[in-house]
């Protein structure tokens, strides 16, 4: 690709950019939330076409006119945001778009479940059905089959952009295994993530872009310093660490108290507190029960047995209502479905929790509405600064820092993080742990969920790991490792 450059109405999303990729490579593309990477790769895929540019595949121009021409030519792409039809069964999606075989017909029923049957197990994921429905599966195995469609057809470019976010440490050495195996046949890859150290291990070359120009093209991915990369990416020296924990741990009465907390098939006797200004982590494989406690503690799920209170008070068992009357705010693992307004302003997804409070004799005031909106956006650097786009129009990262933004404004008492830094870049990611360190320096009680064990580790005080839907250890932070944390994740004996 040279010289590729796309606007969208007031953005220029890409400016100039080159970027080579080889037969057999892993081509890294690294940048900030907004800096152009998903767009590049819709270009590449057809999907989005250049305002100018060309486009040279194996020697030859090409224009992409659609997302099947690209596929014709064996460009495949898995999206950050999985593009799956969930009334469909996993088969009828990995072979959707499939164009008919030469005898006319399109590969249907018994034949295609037996076809993505195979190419599941390729994935190393036999378990999945090819007869189920995409959407009872899991956000992990839902991009798993999201690949198998790519396999689907004879794929010569596979770009992946964000594959690991919804995985845990395992899934993501899976996916890892598979990127290698694909670049031994000699296929190329494109691969965004925001995970420098993956990045490291699975990449040959990386590409930074900034703010839609590359600053960087075909560095050496294994030995770049990982300072250079983040000041190429963010233009200043990021301190990647972790905000200070409060010298004395937390004392005073629990705000979140939860006992003996139990669904049945999900997890089953959980006990603790989060006091005022402290922060527990939660740590555990996908499917060892993390998303459902929140879900269950915000009322969302109802529990089969337990009790949760807040201050000291009951919640009804089961209602969201109760929760957040009683002051819990959950920002969901599934943003997009679970909490932003797509078609909405980024002022109407941050205040939509907290409209009352900008209602004048039944009149919304839209103007402070807006101002309040725009300070939460503003203290997570949510890109671009203008309180009318459109939800829809920003990117992966920054629609996460709109759900959070919301509850920022709401000002809650306890605060359910599901994954808060998934899809944030690593300089808007220092912010965010100094922002949520901040929020419970403020008084806030913070439960945080995350498949990434070092953040755990690094932005909680207390940290449980979950195995199976039980609590088997629980220890300050600083007490634990990743390695050990990795340990009790997989195959940790109850210790209570
Ligand atoms: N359909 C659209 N309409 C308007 N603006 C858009 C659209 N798609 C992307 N943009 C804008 O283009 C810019 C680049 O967005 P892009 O999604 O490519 O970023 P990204 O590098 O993938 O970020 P992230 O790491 O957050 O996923 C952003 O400013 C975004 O708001
Ligand atoms: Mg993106």
């Amino acid at each position: 690709m040279s010289g590729i450059t796309k606007s969208f109405p007031g953005v220029r999303a890409l400016d100039g950019v080159d970027l080579d990729v080889q037969a057999g490579e892993v081509h890294c593309l690294l940048g900030q939330n907004g800096a152009g990477k998903s767009t590049l790769i819709k270009v590449l895929a057809g999907a989005h076409q250049p305002d100018g540019g060309e486009i040279t595949w194996r020697g030859e121009p090409v224009s992409l006119r659609s997302p099947i021409a690209a596929m014709r030519l064996g460009i495949a792409t898995i999206y950050q945001e999985l593009d799956l039809v969930e009334g469909l069964s996993v088969a009828e999606n990995v072979f959707l778009g499939h164009e008919p075989t030469t005898a006319g017909f399109v590969v249907r029923g018994r034949d295609a479940r037996r076809e993505a049957a195979v190419l599941l197990r390729r994935l190393g994921h036999a378990e999945i059905d090819p007869a189920r429905h995409v959407g009872d599966l899991s956000a992990a195995q839902q991009q798993i089959v999201s690949m198998a469609r790519a396999l689907s057809h004879d794929v010569r470019l596979i770009v992946m952009d964000e594959p690991s976010a919804a995985l845990d440490p395992e899934e993501t050495d899976n996916l890892l295994r598979i990127v290698g195996q694909l670049t031994a046949d000699g296929v190329a890859v494109v691969y965004i993530s925001h995970r420098l150290e993956e990045i490291r291990r699975v990449g040959d070359r990386v590409t930074v872009l900034k703010d839609g120009r590359a600053v960087a093209n075909g560095l050496p991915a294994k030995s770049m310093p990982t300072r250079e990369i983040v000041a190429l990416m963010t233009g200043r020296d990021v301190e990647y660490v972790f905000p200070r924990r409060p010298a004395a741990p937390r004392s005073g009465d629990p705000v979140l108290r939860v006992e003996g907390l139990a669904r049945d098939g999900e997890f089953a006797a959980v006990d603790l507190e989060v006091r005022p200004g402290e922060i527990v982590g939660l740590a555990g494989l996908v499917g060892s029960g993390r998303s459902e406690i929140l879900e269950t503690l915000y009322g969302a799920r109802k529990p089969t047995a337990g009790r949760v209170t807040v201050d000291g008070r009951p919640l009804k068992p089961g209602s969201v209502r109760s929760a957040v009357r009683a002051g819990m705010g959950l920002a969901p693992e599934e943003r997009k479905a679970q909490a932003l307004l797509m078609l909405e302003s980024v002022t109407r997804n941050v205040s939509v929790s907290t409209l009352t409070r900008f209602s004048r004799a039944g009149w919304l005031d839209r103007r402070e509405e807006r101002r309040a909106a725009r300070e939460s956006t503003r203290s997570l650097s949510l890109r671009p600064d203008n309180p009318d786009a459109l939800v829809r129009t920003l990117s992966g990262g920054n629609q996460q820092k709109a759900v959070l933004a919301r509850w920022l404004l709401r000002g809650c008492r306890v605060l359910l993080l599901d994954e808060p830094t998934r899809g944030v870049d690593v300089g808007a990611r220092a912010e965010l742990y100094a922002v949520i360190r901040r929020l419970a320096d403020d008084g806030l009680a913070v439960l945080l969920v995350s498949s990434e064990v070092p953040e755990v580790l690094g932005l909680a005080d207390r940290v449980l790991v979950l195995r199976e839907g039980r609590v088997v250890h629980a220890a300050p932070a600083t007490e634990l490792d990743e390695h050990r944390v990795l340990d009790l994740v997989m195959e940790g004996s109850p210790s209570r």
